[in-house]
Parts: C-alpha cells; sequence; structure tokens
C-alpha cells in the first residue's frame, strides 16, 4: 500500500510508521514537529514537515503523495490542557481534521484510519466498555475527538470515503527504536520510569481513594505495536466503523508501579496526592469487535512485559530523541 501517516514523528504515529515500512509498504510522513521529533521519523520514510492549518498545503501534500489509505495521528491529546485551552483543541483535532478530510476527497484516498480515544466515553456506567456505550465526553479533547468520528461518518455516507475510527485505551511501551518522548510528560509509565533512571527522586500518585480493589485509578494499557498492527488491519480491509483497541484487562496505579519495580530493580519512592481532575476511576475495554471484526490479536497483554519494552527504550534514550 502507499500510506500517508499523519503525526509520523509522533509517539504512536512512528511506531505505525516502522511496521508498514518493515511489511513493505511506501509510507508518506506529514508532521509540523510540534509534538513529534525528526529523529522518530522512520529514515526508509518520505518525510514533509508541515501543518494541516494550511488547507492549501494540505490538499497539495496529500494530492501529491496520492495515498490509497491515510493514517490520521495528527492531533493535541493532552486532557489537563484542553481544559485550560478548548480553542487549541477543536482548532487543531477538528479545524485541521476537516483540512485533511477535504483533501482526502479531492485526492480522491480510498480509506482514512483515525485515532480517536476512549475519553470519548467520558464516565462509562459500565466496565468493560464495549462501542454501544454512550459517548459523553467530560473534556473538550474527548470532545474535538467524538466531533471528529461523526465527520467521519458524514465524508463515508456522502463521499464514500471508508474509514475506521480507533477509540485508544492507554497507549504505552516502545518498539526497538521508538519510543515514548512527550515535551510535557504526564503519562503515567515513563514518571515512573524517570525514577528508575534516577532523573526524579520520586513518582505521584493522583488520588488513593478511588472505588477500585487498591483505592488507585485502573488503566488498560495497550501496546503501541498492537495499536500499529490494527491499523494496518484496518487499512487493508474493507470495514467502516469504530472500534475500541485495547487487551481487556485493567491494572491500577500500584499494580504498574509494583511492575515497574520488578523489571527495574529500582525502588521507587511514591507520593500520593489528590485525585487528578478528569481522571475517571477505571477504563478497560471490551476489546471483542476489533479482534473480530480484523483478527486482531493483541500481543501485549502482562504489565510487565509492557513495561519492560518501554524500559529497555528509555535506558537506551535515557533523554528521549535529541531534538
Ligand atoms: N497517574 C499518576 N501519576 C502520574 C501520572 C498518571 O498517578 O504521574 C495516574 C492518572 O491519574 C491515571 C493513570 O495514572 O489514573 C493513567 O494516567 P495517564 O496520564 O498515563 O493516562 P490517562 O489515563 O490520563 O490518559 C489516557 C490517554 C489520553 C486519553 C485518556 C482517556 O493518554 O489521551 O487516557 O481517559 F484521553
Amino acid at each position: 500500500m502507499n500510506v500517508l501517516v499523519t503525526g509520523g514523528a509522533g509517539y504512536i504515529g512512528s511506531a505505525c510508521v516502522q511496521e508498514l515500512i518493515e511489511q513493505n509498504h511506501t509510507v508518506t510522513v506529514f508532521d509540523n514537529l510540534s509534538e513529534g521529533h525528526r529523529a522518530a521519523v522512520h529514515p526508509a520514510a518520505n518525510f514533509v514537515e508541515g501543518c494541516l492549518n494550511q488547507a492549501e498545503q494540505s490538499k497539495d501534500v496529500v494530492g501529491r503523495a496520492a495515498p490509497e489509505v491515510v493514517i490520521h495521528f495528527a492531533a493535541s491529546a493532552l486532557v489537563e490542557e484542553s481544559m485550560k485551552v478548548p480553542g487549541k483543541y477543536f482548532g487543531n483535532n477538528v479545524a485541521n481534521g476537516l483540512n485533511l478530510l477535504n483533501a482526502c476527497v479531492q485526492a480522491q484516498v480510498r480509506k482514512i484510519v483515525f485515532s480517536s480515544t476512549c475519553a470519548t466515553y467520558g464516565i462509562p456506567d459500565r466496565i468493560p466498555i464495549s462501542e454501544d456505550t454512550p459517548q459523553q465526553p467530560i473534556n473538550p479533547y474527548g470532545e474535538s475527538k467524538l466531533i471528529f468520528e461523526k465527520m467521519l461518518r458524514w465524508f463515508h455516507e456522502i463521499h464514500g470515503l471508508q474509514y475506521v475510527a480507533f477509540r485508544y485505551f492507554n497507549a504505552c511501551g516502545a518498539t526497538d527504536r521508538f519510543g515514548e518522548h512527550h515535551r510535557i510528560e504526564t503519562h503515567l509509565i515513563p514518571n515512573v520510569l524517570k525514577v528508575a533512571l534516577k532523573q526524579q527522586t520520586s513518582c505521584k500518585i493522583f488520588g488513593t481513594d478511588y472505588p477500585t480493589t487498591d483505592g488507585t485509578c485502573v488503566r488498560d494499557y495497550i501496546h503501541i505495536k498492537d495499536l500499529a498492527t490494527a491499523h494496518i488491519l484496518a487499512s487493508q480491509s474493507n470495514l467502516n466503523g469504530c472500534y475500541n483497541l485495547g487487551t481487556g484487562k485493567g491494572y491500577s496505579v500500584r499494580e504498574v508501579i509494583a511492575a515497574c519495580e520488578l523489571l527495574t530493580g529500582a525502588k521507587i519512592a511514591v507520593e500520593e496526592h489528590d485525585r487528578r481532575p478528569g481522571d475517571p476511576p477505571k477504563l478497560v475495554a471490551a476489546p471483542s469487535q476489533a479482534i473480530n471484526a480484523l483478527n486482531w490479536h493483541p500481543e501485549f497483554i502482562a504489565i510487565e512485559r509492557i513495561v519492560d519494552t518501554a524500559w529497555q527504550w528509555h535506558k537506551a534514550h535515557p533523554n528521549g530523541y535529541p531534538h
């Protein structure tokens, strides 16, 4: 396949590009490097630096690349930030996304695969979360992704653009080349590993009084290699629709920290803090629809295996990417 990947210099995008290239597909990465890193662009991919806020440039890039499939990762993705600057989220995730959709129609792209999020569900009334759970986002980030899902459905109906939207749970882990380096790091696993690397003296636990087995939040951690595989299977399929991507297994914050201690051999000091605003107590996917529709089988289920891949990457890149 000939594939254009927006956000291909980012955390999940870089892993997907690696997998595409290892499967001998042709890849163009389109990224403005605001969150992504030049060094995270696979050397075998064509790279175009640019921003989806430029409608004409976006049309030009998609037209020249003439991809069969576009995989759309480029987005702003911090829940807390979205509660402070919603305009950034509706601008990047909705308005810029619309430029991409218009460019796809003009270039007669067959299919778009979109990174959506379990944050579109808000606080679900049932666990595990299946795709028919009502979508009631509790922050602008989740809302912006939900709006894009709705635009996809209309572009499919009216223009015949095929689409798969994947609602990720907690993306984590690393490949042998690419890992997690956010300029502002808010995620649990990289912050815990910073303590193991002695870059921080302790890590924070946000909330110890949740209605869970040990009082800390439970999340479904899905490895970026498994996410990548799902995107490629979706690109090759004729499916249309929205699918959860998770393992179906939940781990508490304390369980993740314990796994990091086991894997790294380091003692992880913790500071217990109040709850972080906007954190639902428990988010675990019912992943059977993606498994059945795509014949997708997540390989990394045990948290120790997931953390091990992240640990190998962080040890090899203690300061992340060079620029
Ligand atoms: N946590 C800590 N300490 C930290 C960081 C996180 O205790 O230093 C806790 C959080 O409170 C949460 C859990 O660890 O309970 C996981 O937090 P992350 O920040 O790693 O991930 P989130 O679950 O907040 O976010 C993820 C994705 C978002 C998505 C969201 C859906 O990163 O894109 O799930 O709720 F929107």
